[in-house]
Formats: C-alpha cells, structure tokens, sequence
C-alpha cells in the first residue's frame, strides 16, 4: 500500500470511528434540552440504560410502558397503566401529581412550556427515537 494511500485510509477509518463515537455526542447536540435535563432531572435520572438512580433509567422513556424500568425497585406503584407519549410526559414534569395522585416523585416543577419541550426532545434523542 503506497503511503498516501495509507494515511487516507486511516483518516476515513478513524473518521468512521469518529462518527460512530461521537452519535451520543451528536444526539444530544441538541444543548438546550439537555441543560434543561442536567438542570431538572439529572440529579435523580439518567438516561443511560440500566442506570437506576432515586428514580428509574430515562433510557427510551418516550413511548414507553409507565412503571417498567427494569431493575428499578422503588416504584410506587403509582404510574401504571398507561404509555409515557410525549403529552402525556409534559404534563408529568409540569406538576406530577396531575397524572396521578400518589406518585413518589416529588420534584420543583418546570413551569416552562419551551424547556419541557426541550427535556422530551432530549430524553428522545438521547435514546436514538
Ligand atoms: C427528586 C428526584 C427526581 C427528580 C428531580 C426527577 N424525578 Fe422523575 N422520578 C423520580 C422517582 C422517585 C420516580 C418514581 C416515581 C413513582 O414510582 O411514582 C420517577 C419517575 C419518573 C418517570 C416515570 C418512569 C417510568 O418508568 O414510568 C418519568 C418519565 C420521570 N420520572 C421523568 C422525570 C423528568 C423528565 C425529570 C426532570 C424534568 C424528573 N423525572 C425529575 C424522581 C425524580
């Protein structure tokens, strides 16, 4: 292999490396959402999959089946029932006892419509929807 002809094939395999490295990276470009996320739920969420904190795994949340995190023991019981769509998430964020009653997650509510958006957006992309 002649030497230029090296150098371009490493450059495109560690671009390709790049590429594929950087997709977390990448989706969460979107800063603003995931600020907001840092701001309001990292404390006690991740959105890595399998990372259970005080609360569940945020990890494809968007759609899913409420209160089925796996490996997350301190469920209420309370969110069940019911899929976690997009409406359905923002009205939970906006004041969590509007979707039910005795769910345990108490948290200072995002009042904010532009950065409720922005955390839904974020929990999706994050998680490759
Ligand atoms: C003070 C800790 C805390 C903060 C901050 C918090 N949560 Fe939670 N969250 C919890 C707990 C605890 C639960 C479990 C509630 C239950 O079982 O009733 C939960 C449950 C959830 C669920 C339901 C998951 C499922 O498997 O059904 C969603 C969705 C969620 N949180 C989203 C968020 C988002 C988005 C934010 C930020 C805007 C946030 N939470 C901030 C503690 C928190």
């Amino acid at each position: 292999m002649r030497r230029s002809t090296m150098i371009r094939t490493v450059t495109r395999v560690s671009i390709a490396f790049l590429c594929t490295s950087a997709l977390p990276l990448v989706a969460s470009a979107d800063d603003k959402g995931q600020v907001a996320f840092n701001t309001h739920c990292r404390n006690c969420h991740s959105i890595e999959k399998g990372e259970n904190r005080l609360g569940p795994s945020l990890f494809g949340i968007v759609d899913a089946e409420a209160g089925a995190v796996a490996g997350y023991a301190n469920y209420s019981g309370a969110l069940q029932g019911f899929r976690w769509d997009a409406a359905t998430l923002d009205k939970f964020i906006a004041d969590p006892k509007s979707v039910s009653l005795n769910t345990t997650m108490v948290f200072p509510p995002v009042a904010d419509a532009e950065q409720r958006a922005a955390i839904v957006g974020y929990l999706k992309a994050s998680s490759g929807q």
